[in-house]
């Protein structure tokens, strides 16, 4: 359709069926039963109402999708075809690793590759817009939902976002195999007090802008067709009927023109927040905010008619919704093929395909971190292993968004093991109590796998917790098993960083494997023998306990900053009981080959404004196996007008490097990355002194300073 005859059609609708376009709803509405005494029946929604809503949520399934959308198309004055929306987090039917551990990837054309392959599936299926990605940066693994979010860190968050809608929506939605992504949660959701879900923020503005802000702005600006709203509070104003986050940041500054969606039931839930006296008053503030879309609350639906036509609300407003509704359907082609890719036929062919299964297990393997190793990794096949913790034979270990996935097909790490190395002297005792006869044979064993952290029943959506310390009965099973053994090699499973200080002491080798989809454990076997060597890096900090949290890299020094030291110091800003830093910082991570770096080199030690200076380093692959090295740089900007982070991720690059291969590896830098929030809210660069690290890690000391001189 072209521009034109869209905006005829929007003039040719009723108020009725313009605000039909504005309501999403599950698929529970839908059937007769659904209608007549279900849900639609709770919204006060007319008998076959239903399917003249613009938009539903979770249905999927090629042959289903076509019927309800012959329904729909049937039932529209207008003949408009419903956009399917699901949460296609990290995969469809065939999971991929979590979000988080995609983050620690450090890989955005792995993370794209990802999305590309989620979306194809999803497409084949009939859905037409996922629900992803979610880029909420978050400092705090009490929160269960860190575990959709590629992790703490503006920087990396936004390369995933950019990469991942690249992914969905490629050049094109209405191109097969792909659908419209939509960026969540915006904004701030991965801040919760407490790290409670759904609490509220307390969010210096500074920090909002500098760091919250920052992915979802990078997925606008990759052209993200939809943006979620949050279901928490920003500085005391839930953010679906905040107008200054909604149109002034988002629409204005951020130049988003595309659908703006409520959270579920986030509309109504205003009312629970203390912010809307009714309904009415919800859908007056979110429309007038900036909300297209109501998911499933019945404030639109019962109020905006009325609201419109008492003349308190502008229908001008209802119609540049619709209108963005509409626009979004036409680019993805549902006015001419309103069942886009869905077919049965592609179904059988893509969804689960031999592609997808191999990047299934490349994923997990690309994207586990390997935090310690003396030596006992990778491991020899023709060792005797003993492998314990329930862990090692759970099946929930894909994700607990990976909603859709066909749990039939997910392989276990016992399933795994016994796959690939079946000849192998390998025991399994997936359990977690250490009976006589695991010790027995754990003490007879070169080295023990033991499975320890969380399954995906424990994390996700409204899954927090107080205490992110390892299960009581795990510890004991380390400690009994340690006591026979100390080859011990640590897996550590879940969805957060979870507390390990003691397990990562007294293992051999720690291997964060994270939840790593359908065919993970396979990815994770290679690393165990070697077949792969590790390049994942932490793309969030592990704590040694609950007590640091929040944590990030990004610190600050305060008016009393800690010498160089461990030890306890009075009346500087420091812990009785534990270090500042968390036991593993962003960015770490092991391989199986040392890697060497050279000191960090500048191009000049003067950065001119327009102008760029490189920094490079040299380095070399001493081991013994093909590598992928991630040279991260990082910038301290030594004194503001406000204060400044003691670093901040600037630049990152994985690099492959064969056995004795040397390679230089630049970064450009330019006064444009150095913009930050002056005391006026200027986003500006400020002459003066920086520092330039580039290493392998967030604590990398490699550095070299240059500056910016007065003009
Ligand atoms: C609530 C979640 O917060 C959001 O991430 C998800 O996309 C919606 N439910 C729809 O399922």
């Amino acid at each position: 359709m072209t521009d034109s005859q869209l905006k005829n059609l929007l003039r040719d609708m009723s108020l009725q069926e313009k605000i039909e376009q504005l309501v999403q709803l599950h698929g529970g509405f839908f059937g007769d039963v659904g209608m007549i005494t279900g849900p639609a029946a709770e919204f006060k929604m007319s008998p076959n109402q239903p399917y003249r809503t613009g938009s539903l949520l979770g249905e999927t399934g090629a042959s289903h999708l076509k019927e309800l959308q012959d329904r729909i198309v049937a039932s529209q004055p207008h003949k408009i075809p419903a956009i399917f929306m699901a949460d296609v987090i990290h995969g469809y039917k065939t999971a991929f690793p979590v979000p988080v551990a995609i983050g620690s990837g450090f890989d955005p054309e792995l993370a794209e590759e990802i999305a590309s392959a989620a979306a194809e599936e999803c497409a084949a299926a009939g859905v037409h817009a996922t629900f992803s990605p979610m880029v909420d940066v978050s400092k705090d693994c009490r929160w269960g939902r860190c575990m959709e979010s590629p992790g703490e860190d503006p920087y990396l968050n936004s390369v995933m976002a950019a990469a991942q809608v690249r992914g969905f929506q490629g050049d094109d939605i209405s191109k097969k195999g792909k659908v419209a992504a939509c960026v969540k949660h915006f904004a701030g959701y991965g801040a919760p007090v407490a790290g409670r879900d759904y609490n509220v923020t307390e969010i210096s503005e500074h920090t909002f802008f500098e760091e919250y802000l920052k992915p979802y702005e990078a997925a606008v600006n990759a052209g993200v067709k939809l943006v979620m709203t949050a279901f928490n509070t920003v500085d005391r104003k839930p953010c679906t009927t905040n107008k200054r986050l909604l149109r002034d940041i988002l629409r204005d500054k951020m130049g988003f023109d595309g659908v703006v969606i409520s959270d579920y039931n986030a509309i109504g839930e205003t009312v629970n927040h203390g912010s809307s006296a009714d309904s009415r008053e919800a859908a007056k503030k979110a429309l007038i905010a900036g909300c297209d879309i109501d998911m499933m609350s019945d404030c639109y639906i019962g109020n905006l008619k009325s609201l419109a036509e008492s003349g308190e609300l502008d229908e001008g407003l209802i119609d540049e919704a619709v209108y963005r509704v509409l626009k979004l359907k036409n680019e993805l082609g549902l006015f001419e093929n309103p069942y886009k890719d869905g077919s049965e036929e592609a179904e059988r062919e893509i969804v689960f395909s031999k592609k997808h299964r191999e990047l299934s297990r490349r994923a997990a393997a690309e994207t586990a971190v390997l935090l310690k190793n003396n030596g006992v990794l990778p491991l020899d096949e023709k060792k005797k292993i003993t492998v314990v913790g329930a862990l090692a034979d759970d099946r929930a270990i894909i994700g607990s968004w990976a909603i859709f996935a066909d749990d039939s097909k997910t392989l276990t790490l016992k399933d795994a093991l016994e796959k690939e190395y079946p000849g192998a002297d390998i025991s399994f005792f997936a359990d977690d109590n250490a009976s006589d006869e695991i010790l027995e044979k754990v003490k007879n064993s070169d080295a023990v796998i033991i499975c320890l952290g969380e399954n995906q029943d424990r994390t996700g959506e409204s899954m927090s917790v107080a205490d992110i310390s390892l299960p009581k009965s795990q510890l004991s099973l380390f400690s009994a098993v340690k006591s026979v053994n100390k080859n011990i090699i640590s897996l550590i499973f879940g969805g957060r960083p979870l507390a390990i200080p003691e397990v990562a002491n007294d293992s051999a080798a720690v291997l964060e494997v994270w939840l790593p989809g359908t065919l993970g454990t396979l990815g994770i076997s290679d690393i165990l023998f070697g077949k792969v060597n590790p390049s994942g890096r932490l793309s969030m900090s592990i704590p040694y306990c609950s007590g640091q949290l929040p944590i990030s890299y990004i610190q600050f020094n305060t008016g009393r900053p800690k010498p160089e030291t461990d030890c306890f110091i009075r009346y500087v800003s420091n812990y009785m009981d534990v270090p500042n830093r968390p036991l593993y910082s962003f960015g770490q991570g092991l391989g199986y080959s040392e890697i060497g770096y050279s000191p960090v080199r500048l191009s000049s030690e003067i950065l001119t404004p327009g102008e760029k200076i490189t920094a490079s380093v040299d380095i070399e692959n001493k081991g013994k196996m093909s590598a992928k090295e991630t040279v991260q740089m990082y910038i301290r900007d030594v004194k503001g007008s406000v204060v400044r982070p003691l670093r901040e991720l600037k630049g990152f690059r994985k690099v492959p490097i064969e056995p004795g291969e040397k390679k230089t590896v630049s970064f450009e830098i330019d006064c444009d990355m150095l913009r930050f929030y002056d005391a006026d809210m200027n986003f500006t660069v400020e002459p003066g002194d920086f520092t330039v690290y580039v290493g392998k890690d967030s604590l990398t000391e490699n550095g070299a300073g240059f500056r910016i001189l007065e003009n």
